[in-house]
């Protein structure tokens, strides 16, 4: 990975924001730390004043001049709450926003992944992916927020604030990108041993690239092509992938685990736990409980010349 892939795959940050919504939220941080900055300088300061004047026995200060400015200042402590919660309560009502218009995208929080529906009218217009997000730039996108599970809880930092998938109870959350770019995200809520690697990314991009990706999202698995691919596709399909994965075009089409159909084009493998590469696939494949201990992708047994066509066919699945 060169250095700024390896940025994208790390980096997220409320502080920089790149949607309406995280902006919102950014702002409102700005203020509470501006004020409450200025209320701890002015705290520490009358502090040392009063130490400096007790160590040099200043008697003359009377009771009454003390009662009037702890009145003073607890009367303005009151207000500046209140300003604070008028505050909170106008970001609040500003990024709850529901666009009618808004693409829908169904996203369940598993134990530990991200799987990710987008909704089409007809069902051969799905699109079903995991752990990234693909939205167009300067469209609103509801994501419709489900677990599986336990509760985990969403949290795109450069985009919005964190909403919780509650088991039983569904959520929404509307996302806005103003400008293109990778946005990283992370399951924020402790959801069991591997809640650590439970990252999702967003890949904002123009709406033209945004609907070529979704034409070549919502076509088949290419073909296997090379000697090495065909040998690969005939391991996936012997081996017990085809049990709890999908790849779309061929008889694989296990739901329980996430939808291989364009795993090439993917970042990471298990949610951020490694990096899309050759080396990793390989590694994931043969023994997953060794990056991800406790995920449920078993050690699959394989020949080192099945393991390396495997990796060729899934490797060619853009
Ligand atoms: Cu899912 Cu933490």
């Amino acid at each position: 990975m060169t250095f700024f892939a390896h940025l994208a795959f790390v980096h997220q940050s409320a502080l920089d924001p790149a949607g309406e919504h995280a902006r919102a939220i950014a702002r409102l941080w700005d203020v509470f730390l501006g004020i409450t900055t200025v209320i701890y300088v002015l705290v520490m300061i009358a502090l040392v004043v009063g130490l400096l004047r007790k160590r040099e026995g200043d008697a003359s200060r009377n009771p009454r001049s003390t009662y009037v400015i702890v009145s003073i200042a607890g009367g303005l402590t009151v207000v500046i709450l209140f300003g604070l919660l008028i505050a909170s309560i106008f970001t609040g009502r500003a990024i709850a926003e529901r666009p009618k218009n808004a693409i829908g995208i169904t996203l369940r929080g598993k134990q530990w992944w991200w799987q990710v529906e987008y909704e089409a009218a007809h069902p051969s217009n799905r699109i079903l992916s995991a752990n990234e997000l693909t939205i167009p730039v300067g469209v609103p996108v509801t994501l419709h927020l489900h677990s599986s599970d336990v509760i985990h809880s969403f949290w795109v930092p450069g985009l919005h604030g964190k909403r919780d998938l509650i088991p039983g109870h569904d959520g929404s959350i509307t996302l806005l990108a103003e400008k293109p770019g990778v946005y990283r995200g992370q399951c924020a809520e402790f959801c069991g041993v591997q809640h650590a690697k439970m990252a999702l990314w967003v890949n904002a991009v123009s709406p033209s690239d945004y609907a070529r990706w979704a034409d070549a999202e919502r076509t088949p698995a290419r073909a296997p092509q090379t000697e090495a691919e065909i040998a690969g596709q005939q391991v996936f399909l012997r081996a017990p992938c085809p049990l709890c994965h999908a790849i779309r075009g061929t008889d694989a089409s296990g739901s329980t685990a996430p939808d291989l159909t364009h795993l090439a084009t993917r970042r990471s493998l298990g949610a951020g736990a490694l990096p899309n590469t050759r080396e990793a696939l390989g590694g994931w494949i043969v023994d997953a409980q060794r990056a991800k201990p406790g995920c449920q992708m078993p050690s699959i047994n394989l020949r080192p010349d099945e393991l390396s066509a495997l990796v060729d066919y899934l490797g060619s699945l853009r």
